[in-house]
């Protein structure tokens, strides 16, 4: 529940960030040695890889206040889990282990919540099954995954039909385990996480323009990890020091990976004062502090190649347009309909219910800028979905209940917590 209106103002990090700390289990895993990691998130979806690869006989220290010890197996040296690995919520797991365990000497079965449970499969099967991977799924391409160990792959040449950052990472960790070379041609850019700590343990991946290819035959040496605070995180606070009265909030140490600044460059077209200061590189990640100050946003047509880079940020975003001067118009954003949830559909109702002019469209949105009323929303168990409508709260002008938010838990434990420190009137309750 979020009473209307407050400032915000202060000085944050928030918590590692995701995508690098699902990584930072997969590769340490794998690589030959011992790999700290530092500033992991400790959160259920990075925690679901983690208990993953526990269950494959990794032993792995911590997380103690982000720290973490992984000894390596050695690409060769997981062992069979003894049940299915249950990944809870996380998309970003279950893809990328599939790509994983399709080269594997065993058997294996990934399972997970209701949510991921209906999420496509099909964008990893298939390029798998080109590779010469098994892998059984519902007739509608969903989860469980069945994959048979054994099979001997080969490499493959993919055009990649979607935008995914997900997929790309699945083909390559399988062409870690594929005779021969593996590429993936993405259509616009993506996050590109993968390659770089690919390359941090001291495998080689060459890009050129939007092709990236791996040979197998390598080997993965241990390194120390330094995971940056999760720009997807930093999100809300942009969007909502941008859009409450009186505010500055200072975010520390965030990853400016340009494979994900989208939110930055969307939010500065639509007139947003943000300043970048203290930039310096982490392990192969450059990161900065990120001050944010109120202003008058205005509506704008956002442009596509920005999408991708920005695929995390639009529940927080369409709030951002929601408080804008005039009218926002998302397109090409499709691959928002089979995030945690259809965040196109369950954005748009929420903001009606909160009398905004939302108008869902085929692949994206039309927003017109008004007043944000009360009301009481569903998060549909998403929780870039709850924290989005939570940061409404500093525009609305009575209050916002927002059901189902347990799933902040998935990315970001001490939302609730922050946000409060910086002057959101916000309270959680516990519904059994
Ligand atoms: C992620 C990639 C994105 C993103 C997800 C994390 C990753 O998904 O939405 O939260 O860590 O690779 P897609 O690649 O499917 O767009």
């Amino acid at each position: 529940m979020v009473e209307p209106g407050g400032n915000m103002q202060g000085k944050i990090r928030v918590p590692g960030d995701k995508s690098i700390s699902h990584r930072s289990i997969m590769l340490g895993s794998l690589a030959n040695g011992i790999t700290h990691v530092k500033g992991f998130l400790e959160a259920e979806d990075a925690l679901a890889t983690l208990q993953a690869f526990r269950d494959m006989g990794v032993t792995i220290k911590g997380p103690d206040n982000g720290e973490l010890t992984i000894q390596g197996v050695g690409l060769h040296g997981l062992k069979a889990p003894e049940k299915p690995l249950y990944l809870g919520n996380s998309g970003t797991s279950m893809r990328l282990l599939s790509g994983l365990l399709a080269g594997q000497s065993f058997d294996s079965t990934l399972t997970g919540d209701e949510s991921l449970s209906k999420r496509p499969m099909k964008r990893v099967t298939q390029p798998l099954a080109e590779m010469g991977a098994k892998i059984a799924t519902t007739e509608q391409g969903t989860a469980p995954l069945h994959i048979k160990g054994g099979q001997s792959l080969h490499g493959i040449d993919y055009l990649m039909p979607m935008a995914s950052a997900q997929v790309k990472s699945c083909v390559l960790l399988a062409g870690l385990y594929a005779e021969g070379e593996t590429s993936v041609t993405e259509p616009a850019p993506t996050r590109d996480h993968t390659e770089r700590m690919l390359t941090g343990f001291g495998y080689s991946v060459t890009r050129e323009g939007n092709k990236v290819t791996i040979n197998s035959g390598g080997s993965l040496d241990a390194c120390d990890i330094d995971v940056p605070s999760d720009i997807s995180s930093a999100a809300f606070f942009l969007v909502g020091a941008s859009i409450a009265e009186n505010s500055e909030v200072l975010l520390k140490h965030v990853g400016i990976n340009p494979t994900r600044t989208g939110i930055i460059d969307i939010l500065k077209l639509m007139g947003a004062d943000i300043e970048i200061s203290n930039q310096t590189t982490v392990g192969g990640e450059p990161v900065a502090d990120i001050r944010v100050r109120s202003s008058q946003l205005k509506g704008i047509n956002i442009p596509s190649d920005l999408v991708p880079l920005a695929i995390d940020e639009f529940p927080v975003l369409f709030v951002a347009a929601a408080c804008a001067e005039g009218q926002t118009v998302l397109t090409d954003a499709e691959e928002l309909r089979v995030k945690e949830c259809d965040r196109i559909q369950v954005m748009a109702d929420g903001l009606q219910i909160l009398g905004i002019d939302a108008r869902p469209t085929k692949d994206g949105m039309i927003i017109q800028g008004g007043k944000i009323g009360g009301g009481e929303v569903i998060s549909h168990g998403d929780h870039r979905i709850a924290m989005a409508f939570a940061i409404a709260g500093l525009c609305a002008d009575a209050p916002i209940t927002i059901q189902d938010c347990a799933n902040v838990n998935t990315s970001f434990p001490p939302f609730v917590q922050l946000a409060a420190s910086l002057g959101l009137n916000i309270e959680s309750k516990e519904v059994s």
